[in-house]
């Protein structure tokens, strides 16, 4: 049987992401390009590929109870082709026999004819079954949160660290909204820069950020204030979380405002266009000298454009003592509150990443404290809403720094917002996906002494 070309592209996104590094939501744009494939095509690639990865877990299940052992005594090649065929049979509606016959095509395409009959058999085992009946079989047995991963499809430490950062709030009974959020494609938001786009000029309003539009659909990259840089793709989110600095307090015309880890640039465009409008001046730094290009790329639509610096925030911080009015220390973190986004990125992450992540944030908290001036405002956000990435490292950096206060960052977001957040009387805010549309951004404001 032939392969559609929507397939093909989907088990090459699944062969890279598993094979390399590569990250599904970057590389299956160009994918779908190379293949020329057409609008419906596209989605179909894009429904497989995203949904073979997000349910990965999940279909690993089923398919090691089909298979009658571990997906790790499965060749990967053979494994990804089933994981493809699986996702059809459960989850969309796909003909049967088109889900089983083109996913061994797939099987005898990537060089292991001998594994065609092994993938048939499976796939053919998945069909013969419901997806309930399935349910009922890979929920067999567990209870509490490892129920609650296994059912949608996240690790348990995952939905551990939600638990703790929902009841935080005393809504740790919405974890199961907050993990099915997880497992839908979010609408495409846009930014419109102020001063240089209006929200009307790119579609509809955006559901909770003043400058915010929702994409009308296709490639936003063809909008024309998109491809001139007046506006950006941008999480209304992130969008709020550099508002908030921005619009804290009225802005005093000489400011200094510094991006402390800016790569690659979207919050600091957003940050750029407030502070010309308030006379203010924007700098941002970076790290990675890649990410710093993509900084400046996107802060060329100003004239002047905004100093980039490239370096380590902590030496930057060391350095200039005093000097900022107000700063952005958008964090290196999990991005747990981003999974939506990026398929594969759940089961890539591990805990003992906070191991490494958890110190540097602090560094990077202790360095912006530094470099603040008297009474400036620092925004200290992250797309985590991980306790140890947040909370906690709030109440660090307080107790290390006796003159910083923390602002209380809701109240600042109710006078932005276009519609009430309902976020919990705390200095601190996190948004959610499955209460406000937006990735899971935390965003704390602290003040100088
Ligand atoms: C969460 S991202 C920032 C996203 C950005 N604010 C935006 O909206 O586009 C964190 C950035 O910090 C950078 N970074 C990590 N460690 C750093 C360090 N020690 N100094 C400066 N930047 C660092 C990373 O390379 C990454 O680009």
């Amino acid at each position: 049987m032939s392969i559609s070309p929507a397939r093909r592209v989907a088990y090459g996104v699944l062969r890279a992401v598993h094979d390399g590094d590569a990250y599904a939501n970057l590389l299956l744009p160009s994918r779908i390009r190379q293949a020329r494939l057409s609008p419906a095509d596209a989605a179909l690639a894009t429904e497989l590929s995203y949904g073979a990865l997000r349910m990965q877990g999940y279909d690993d299940r089923v398919i090691a109870l089909a298979a009658g052992r571990p997906v790790e005594k499965i060749d990967p090649e053979v494994l990804d082709a089933l994981r493809l065929g699986v996702r059809q049979l459960l989850g969309m509606r796909v003909p049967a026999h088109a889900a089983v016959d083109e996913s061994v095509s797939l099987v005898t395409a990537a060089g292991r004819k001998r594994a065609t009959g092994f993938a048939n058999g499976v796939l053919r085992t998945v069909s013969r079954s419901t997806p309930d009946q399935w349910r009922a079989r890979v929920l067999a047995g567990l209870d509490g949160d490892e129920l609650l991963a296994a059912e949608s499809a996240h690790p348990t430490w995952v939905v551990e660290a939600f638990r703790a950062a929902l009841a935080a709030e005393d809504a740790a009974a919405e974890l199961p909204e907050l993990l099915a959020a997880d497992n839908v494609a979010p609408r495409v938001a846009l930014v419109a820069l102020p001063g240089l786009a209006e929200p009307a000029e790119l579609g509809a309003p955006g559901g909770v950020s003043p400058v915010a539009a929702a994409s009308p659909g296709g490639d936003p990259a063809a909008l024309p204030p998109i491809a001139s840089g007046r506006a950006r793709v941008q999480d209304e989110g992130s969008q709020l979380a550099a508002l908030a600095l921005s619009r804290a307090r009225p802005i005093s015309p000489g400011e200094r405002w510094l991006d402390l880890c800016a790569g690659p640039g979207g919050k600091a465009a957003l940050l750029a266009a407030e502070a010309r409008l308030g006379g203010a001046v924007l700098e941002a730094n970076e790290l990675i000298p890649a990410r710093a290009g993509l900084v400046r790329r996107a802060l060329e639509v100003f004239d002047p454009p905004p100093v980039v610096h490239e370096g380590d925030a902590v030496a930057f911080g060391r350095d200039h003592p005093g000097e900022y009015d107000r700063i952005l220390l958008d964090a290196p973190c999990t991005g747990l509150g981003a999974l939506r986004r990026r398929p594969e990125a759940r089961w890539r992450k591990q805990p003992s990443d906070l191991a490494e992540l958890v110190p540097l944030q602090a560094a990077l908290l202790d360095a912006a404290v530094v470099a603040l001036g008297p009474g400036g405002l620092l925004a200290y956000v992250t797309c985590s809403p991980h306790p140890a990435e947040t909370r906690e490292q709030v109440a660090a950096v307080l107790g290390r720094h006796p003159g910083l206060r923390a602002v209380d960052t809701p109240a600042v977001l109710a006078g932005i917002a276009t519609r009430d957040l309902g976020l919990p009387a705390s200095p601190s805010a996190q948004l959610w996906p499955h209460r406000h549309g937006t990735d899971a951004m935390f965003i704390q404001l602290l003040r100088a002494a």
